[in-house]
């Protein structure tokens, strides 16, 4: 049955196809099995709160050893946490405690949002939990979008969405959100500032940019592209210094800047759990000097920023 059904019904009807058509025809080599664990799972009543740090979906339900070892199938679980059926999720993420960094600064009451690179769409929930409307995640790894359909089987009715797109998938044209949230995806693109300019053409005149980036500290114009890894990832193409960011955004015409919040990733944020057990931060950092990457370089420093996106 199709997940982006009441997508469409809402008003993006041409999303909600792409999303339902790239679902269909998805040949990951593990499809079959998170399929088989999502059936699996046993009958969860809905009952949904999304205003807390864990968002609860479905009453606690009378088996949860099937319902965690069906869950657990679905592995990684990267963001979090969260309670599914009375199951808790100890994500390898504390993404609570991003969220409550930003969240001060934040009204989405009544508004339609998009979250590039959603994961699993803790983050839309917590959007969900502080008024939002409607929220469109997008992320092209198939095992998020997986965890998704899991928790969406549990609360069908809750008008938070993830589809397997990239950014690069979203059609000229497609816009208009009220807020867009690009956390943890800058890094990944080869191009920064095409990204930048992607996001302005998202969003509405007047309406928001959420950035959240890594950032090298201290305030020389200075960006770092790692020769291979970075902290053991091996897809990030460029770290700026804040001050090389801001000069990013003024060249994508993103001017009216606030930023949030600057903080250093630690490994009680980012950490191996009983739900996420590869490796973690803690094995990305030097042994004997964890201010540096295994690599050498600079440990990870994260940044979000406010970007009000204005009328012309
Ligand atoms: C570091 S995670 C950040 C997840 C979440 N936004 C957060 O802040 O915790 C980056 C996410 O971006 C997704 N991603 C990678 N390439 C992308 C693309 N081209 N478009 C959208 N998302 C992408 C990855 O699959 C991954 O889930």
């Amino acid at each position: 049955m199709n997940p982006y059904q009441a997508l469409g019904d809402a008003g993006w009807p041409v999303l909600a196809a792409l999303g339902w058509q790239r679902l269909k025809n998805s040949s990951h080599g593990d499809l079959q099995h998170w399929l088989a664990c999502i059936k699996a799972m046993p009958e969860v009543d809905p009952g949904a709160k999304t205003d807390c740090a864990a968002p609860v979906l479905g009453r606690i339900v009378d088996d949860p050893e099937t319902l965690r070892k069906a869950l657990l199938g679905l592995h990684p679980w990267r963001k979090g946490p969260l309670l599914l059926g009375g199951v808790r999720i100890d994500t390898e993420w504390r993404s609570d405690w991003k969220w409550k960094r930003i969240a001060p600064y934040l009204e989405l009451e009544g508004q339609q949002v998009l979250d590039i690179g959603c994961g699993n769409g803790y983050f839309g929930l917590r959007m969900l939990g502080v008024g939002a409307k409607l929220v469109v995640g997008i992320d092209p790894t198939m095992v998020f979008v997986m965890q998704w359909l899991a928790m969406q089987k549990i609360e069908p009715t809750l008008n938070n969405f993830v589809l397997p797109l990239g950014i690069e998938h979203l059609r000229a044209g497609t816009g208009n959100f009220d807020s867009v949230f690009s956390m943890g995806v800058l890094y990944h693109r080869r191009d920064p500032l095409e990204h930048l300019q992607r996001l302005k053409k998202l969003v509405r005149p007047g309406g928001q940019v959420i950035l959240e980036t890594l950032v090298l500290a201290g305030g020389a114009e200075e960006i770092l592209q790692p020769k291979g890894r970075y902290a053991r990832m091996r897809n990030v193409h460029v770290v700026p210094t804040l001050s090389v960011l801001l000069t990013w955004l003024k060249r994508a015409g993103l001017v009216d800047v606030q930023v949030m919040d600057v903080s250093k990733t630690t490994p009680d944020e980012q950490r191996s759990t009983a739900w996420m057990t590869f490796e973690s931060l803690q094995e990305s950092l030097d042994r004997h000097d964890p201010s540096l990457t295994v690599e050498g370089y600079p440990a990870p420093v994260r940044a979000a920023l406010l970007v009000t996106r204005g009328y012309r």
